[in-house]
């Protein structure tokens, strides 16, 4: 965050009290935060009760082998039939679960009736093909109803799911695969996007050709598109429909594994964040009753997020089914077909509560007002950020533009590994201010620490840390225990440090500041300056790359790559759309470049270490700041000339 951001944050005094009428019918209460305070392991206990157990646990933690966590150890559970059958179990199978618009505009309406027959019927298809509990199943799917149902059917039968989001290349889904050493991968033949239609089974089929441990591919068909076929594949629609509409599910334990999530971390190799079943749900159902203040009965709720990041498991799949919510679902991008896609699918369907991205909110700002206010927005009555940090000024357009000047806004932080939200406001309950996320939810201990891990001062900045184990935590990184413990308990081993930097307000209010370490958060996903280095340098041009996230006023930040060329590379008039290629070939489309700039030198410590604190001065436009420990301070002179005559890319 630049240092103006800094001290426009330090001057906000805003903020804004729940309605007396808001806090009358609120899920959460005052008393939730001196309950946990008195007995918080009590507390957790009572949030597990709120769900079905076939076993309920008389364990809540044991952190005995700190920091890998057993929650609610000696329960069992099936979480889908927590999602799922429960709630038609108990009279509600015609509630709609989910409102799918796909984005040519074709739409689906999915009843929890319907999602448990789907479900059961998924669930014995997998088993047909051989996928037993234990068994990874890769999913790589666009937003339609099959990718929860694809999730739940995993989650049903015990086989872990590993969900790649559908912008990852080919590279990217293969490197998952191998990682985790799926069995199976469901997918489609493609989905729409812009306005047409694109194709992942392709992606699928170059990526399998190298991962022994593939036996089949599992396609929806989506877009109706010609595909390839090998032994393989198996389409969705022939094996699944004719599976039986029973079946019955069988409880696992606890710690069973439930799902891996990678991520990126400070390194070229995303981490595959292991997340396991009864803590994890008794944590995204209790946050999203609390944060989200869903009544079942009669909120239509949307997550704008992907299936492909956290955000889809814990608030469009687990937390909101478990809820028994209705949701919307939505396949498409904002503007397609018009820049008021989002508000009028708002009206359609009469949403209440809205979840959604600053780097969405920050578009919808530079389109501007007369966009939503074509919109009928009055049955909105809760709106929801998450992923990187808001803007006040972005919060506050949100609040008056989008929520009628009258909807809290919650401004959820948390992370994959967290694997739900940890610091919120309380809807009817706390305080807001524009900018802030305020405090640690009921249950959670979170803290801003100096070097020393002694907290700071109200008034002070530092580094985030959580104090005490929760539910939801990450169970581990998939086959690299070594990697958990380092990353995240070595630095403080009585905390886990979550790589954000914060600053606690006069009242004690938290204001996160961005990543202390070298992941860059660009439209709010995350990626790793060495994966995108490490991508560049594989193109054989290219002798050495250096990437820095620059501040960005839409998407937060903006990767900058710095690359020195091999020989006569730099005579290669497209040299710079084809490491930009490269790069989506090799990660996504996400990750590519906002600008490259070819360079004769990168400025190095006498050691030989990059610094990138002075790309990122040349990247934000900024003077440059202290060159003393560069090795020859020349060289800034010419990366700052190479700046001048370089163009930006789309
Ligand atoms: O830097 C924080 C930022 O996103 C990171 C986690 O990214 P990811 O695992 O992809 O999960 C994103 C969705 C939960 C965090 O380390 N972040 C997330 N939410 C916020 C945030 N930064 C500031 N404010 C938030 N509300």
């Amino acid at each position: 965050m630049s240092h103006e951001a800094l001290q426009n944050l330090l001057h906000e005094d805003r903020a804004f009290a729940p309605t007396a009428e808001f806090a009358a019918a609120a899920n959460a209460t005052p008393d939730y935060y001196d309950r946990a305070a008195s007995d918080r392991l009590g507390f957790w206990a009572e949030q597990a009760a709120a769900l079905q157990w076939a076993t309920p646990p008389t364990q809540t933690l044991d952190w005995s082998n700190a920091p890998f966590a057993k929650w609610f150890a000696d329960g069992k559970i099936n979480v889908a039939v927590n999602c799922v059958d429960r709630h038609v179990a108990a009279g509600h199978g015609d509630q709609v679960a989910f409102h799918f618009e796909g984005e040519p505009g074709d739409t689906r309406t999915v009843t929890y009736a319907d999602l448990l027959r789907e479900v059961s019927k998924a669930a014995n298809a997998l088993t047909e093909l051989g996928i037993q509990a234990g068994d990874r199943v890769a999913i790589y799917l666009p937003m339609i109803p099959e990718a929860a149902v694809a999730m739940l059917a995993c989650a049903r039968i015990g086989a872990p799911h590993s969900v790649v989001f559908g912008g990852f290349s080919s590279e990217a889904l293969r490197s998952r695969i191998v990682d985790a050493s799926a069995k199976l991968v469901i997918t489609a033949d493609g989905g729409y996007r812009k306005g047409s239609a694109f194709a992942l089974k392709p992606a699928v089929d170059e990526a399998v050709v190298n991962t022994p441990t593939i036996e089949h591919v599992l396609v929806v068909r989506r877009t109706g598109q010609d595909v390839e076929w090998t032994d393989k594949d198996v389409w969705w629609h022939d094996i699944v429909e004719r599976q039986s509409e029973v079946h019955e599910a069988q409880a696992f334990d606890a710690e069973h594994p439930l799902f891996i999530l990678y991520t990126s971390g400070t390194t070229g190799n995303p981490k595959g964040i292991l997340h396991t079943t009864g803590g994890y749900l008794t944590q995204v159902a209790y946050t999203h009753r609390a944060v989200f203040d869903l009544k079942p009965d009669t909120d239509v709720y949307w997550c704008t997020a992907d299936i492909g990041w956290v955000t889809g498991h814990s608030y469009i799949v687990y937390g909101p089914l478990a809820n028994r919510a209705t949701q919307v679902m939505y396949e498409g991008t904002p503007d397609t077909p018009h820049r008021g896609r989002w508000w009028e699918l708002i009206e359609k369907y009469g949403v209440t509560i809205l979840y959604t991205a600053p780097t969405a909110i920050r578009t919808f700002m530079k389109w501007g007002d007369a966009v939503p206010a074509d919109f009928n927005l009055t049955s909105l009555r809760l709106l929801g950020s998450v992923g990187e940090p808001i803007n006040p000024e972005a919060w506050m357009w949100y609040r008056k533009v989008i929520g009628g000047d009258s909807c809290p806004i919650v401004d959820t932080w948390w992370q994959t590994e967290t694997g739900a939200i940890m610091i919120s406001p309380l809807p009817g309950v706390t305080h807001t201010k524009p900018g802030s996320a305020m405090g640690p939810l009921p249950g959670i201990g979170a803290a801003v620490v100096d070097d020393q891990a002694v907290p700071v001062r109200n008034g002070g900045g530092g580094y985030l840390v959580l104090t005490e184990p929760w539910p939801a935590m990450l169970r581990g990184i998939w086959g690299d225990n070594d990697r958990y413990v380092d990353t995240y308990w070595s630095r403080w081993p009585q905390y886990y440090f979550a790589g954000d930097g914060a600053k606690l307000d006069d009242d004690g209010a938290i204001w996160l500041l961005g990543r202390v370490d070298d992941v860059m958060n660009v439209s709010g996903h995350r990626i790793s300056t060495t994966e995108v280095e490490s991508a560049l340098v594989s193109h054989p041009a290219v002798a050495e790359a250096a990437v820095v996230g620059a501040a960005d006023p839409t998407t937060g930040q903006g990767i900058v790559a710095f690359v020195i060329l091999r020989g006569d590379a730099a005579e290669d008039p497209n040299i710079v759309k084809a490491l930009r290629d490269h790069v989506a070939h090799e990660i996504g489309a996400i990750a590519k470049p906002r600008q490259i700039l070819v360079v004769a030198e990168l400025p190095k410590t006498r050691s030989g270490k990059i610094m990138r604190r002075l790309l990122r001065d040349i990247a934000e436009n900024r003077s440059l700041g202290d060159v003393t420990t560069l090795a020859d301070p020349t060289v800034m002179n010419l990366i700052g000339a190479g700046l001048q005559s370089a163009t930006t890319e789309d």
